[in-house]
């Protein structure tokens, strides 16, 4: 057993780290007040590699491992966890599926492009009847010579109305439910495709939330990931990686609300000493760090069972559901520590309690984790 990461593991967060801290961090507040994606921050992360992280170099990747991968999402969201989403959807839930199932043809057209960070990738599965109960989706493809047919819509899409391409469940069989449903590689520039409604949300402001519409919206045969009927198991293994990503996300948060309280502890006096020499902050202080620890060890071990082929799902759910409880206790914790300042948008806890939130409810709600583990005992 060895904790040490590798050189080129501290190479990426180095660079991550660095980049956050001069090309996100500065307009993080102003993005989030302004509900603002900037594509230019995504550019920068594309002449990086950090679009591509774990794929291979003829796929337009680095060819690093999942573990770069989280490291990278938890540094973005250590400033900025609506970047931080931005790469986890892009690469987890669009780049996953497509590189694990996309034929060879399929990933030189849609993954080479996305690794490369000309094209943004999103993915749709939820529908407004069907949240947790993913297999309740109504969203049809019918057969048509050589295109299928998409009706329905679909909501709560991460990188909505910014993405390129979308990996879209639709029923094919719709008797069928889960065996009836297959997996589709979308467009946004397909006839009938639409972007709906934009959330306006608690948190993760700057990362663009919204609906897209499929009206009779055409897609070549071509396009259909997988077999037909395939399609659920494709979302719930895409998921399975996906939730690390999120996992990845809320100890970046954690982190970045652990570091501002710690130095505002120290900086901050009160009756004449710096309010760290209080145990009620220091030792509340102590336990933030300790379940961060503890969520960075769930996280980084979830992402290397999937680096090293080894079965990740219940990893990954464990991962997710511990470090999104800790996003929210740790940051909740840390409004406290700053007071009534931590209260204004003077300091960034406020924002780091409004983004954690979001941590404990997508990609499965930390319900729906606790049944994906309690299912694996
Ligand atoms: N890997 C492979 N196959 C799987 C699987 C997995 N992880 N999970 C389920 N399956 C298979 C099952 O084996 C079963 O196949 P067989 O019948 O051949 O055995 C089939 O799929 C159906 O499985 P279940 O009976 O378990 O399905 P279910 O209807 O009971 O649902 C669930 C299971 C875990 C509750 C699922 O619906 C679920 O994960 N719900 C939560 C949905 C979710 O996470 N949504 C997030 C949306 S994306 C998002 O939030 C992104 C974002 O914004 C960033």
């Amino acid at each position: 057993m060895n904790f040490k990461l590798s050189e080129e593991h501290e190479m990426i967060r180095k660079m991550v780290r660095d980049f956050a801290k001069n090309e996100v961090a500065p307009t993080a507040a102003v993005r989030d007040e302004e509900e603002r994606f900037d594509r230019e921050i995504f550019n920068k992360m594309a002449e990086l590699g950090l679009t591509g992280i774990p794929w291979p170099e003829q796929y337009g990747g680095i060819g690093s491992d999942f573990l770069a991968y989280a490291i990278a999402v938890e540094e973005l969201s250590r400033v900025c966890a609506s970047t931080g989403v931005t790469l986890s959807a892009h690469t987890s839930l669009a780049g996953w599926p497509l590189y694990t199932f996309g034929s060879e043809e399929q990933k030189q057209k849609y993954l080479k492009p996305m690794a490369l960070g000309e094209k943004i990738g999103a993915y749709g599965l939820t529908e407004p009847n069907s949240g947790s109960d993913a297999g309740g989706m109504k969203t049809t493809a019918r057969r048509e010579g050589d295109y299928y047919v998409i009706n329905g819509s679909k909501i709560f899409i991460t990188n909505g109305g910014v993405a390129d391409i979308y990996v879209v469940f639709a029923l094919t069989d719709p008797e069928s439910k889960q065996k009836g449903t297959s997996a589709f590689i979308v467009e946004s520039t397909f006839p009938g495709f639409k972007v709906g409604k934009k959330e306006k949300k608690l948190g993760i402001r700057s990362s663009p939330t919204t609906e897209i519409i499929f009206e009779e919206c055409r897609v070549p045969k071509e396009n259909l990931l997988g077999e037909e009927g395939q399609g659920f198991k494709i979302a719930m293994m895409t998921l399975d990686g996906g939730r690390n990503g999120i996992a990845a996300q809320a100890v970046g948060i954690a982190q970045g609300a652990l570091d501002a309280a710690v130095a505002y502890a120290k900086e901050r006096k009160q009756f004449g000493k710096p309010i760290i020499a209080n145990q009620g902050i220091s030792f509340k202080l102590a336990d933030m760090a300790t379940n961060i620890e503890a969520a960075r060890l769930l996280t980084y071990q979830a992402a290397w069972l999937e680096s090293n082929g080894l079965p990740y799902g219940k990893a990954s759910a464990m991962a997710k559901l511990f470090a999104g409880d800790t996003a929210m206790s740790v940051t909740t914790e840390a409004v406290q520590v700053f007071g009534g300042y931590g209260y204004t948008t003077e300091y960034p806890v406020e924002r780091f309690m409004r983004d954690a939130k979001i941590t404990q409810i997508y990609e499965g709600t930390q319900e729906i984790q606790r049944l994906v583990i309690s299912r694996m005992l």
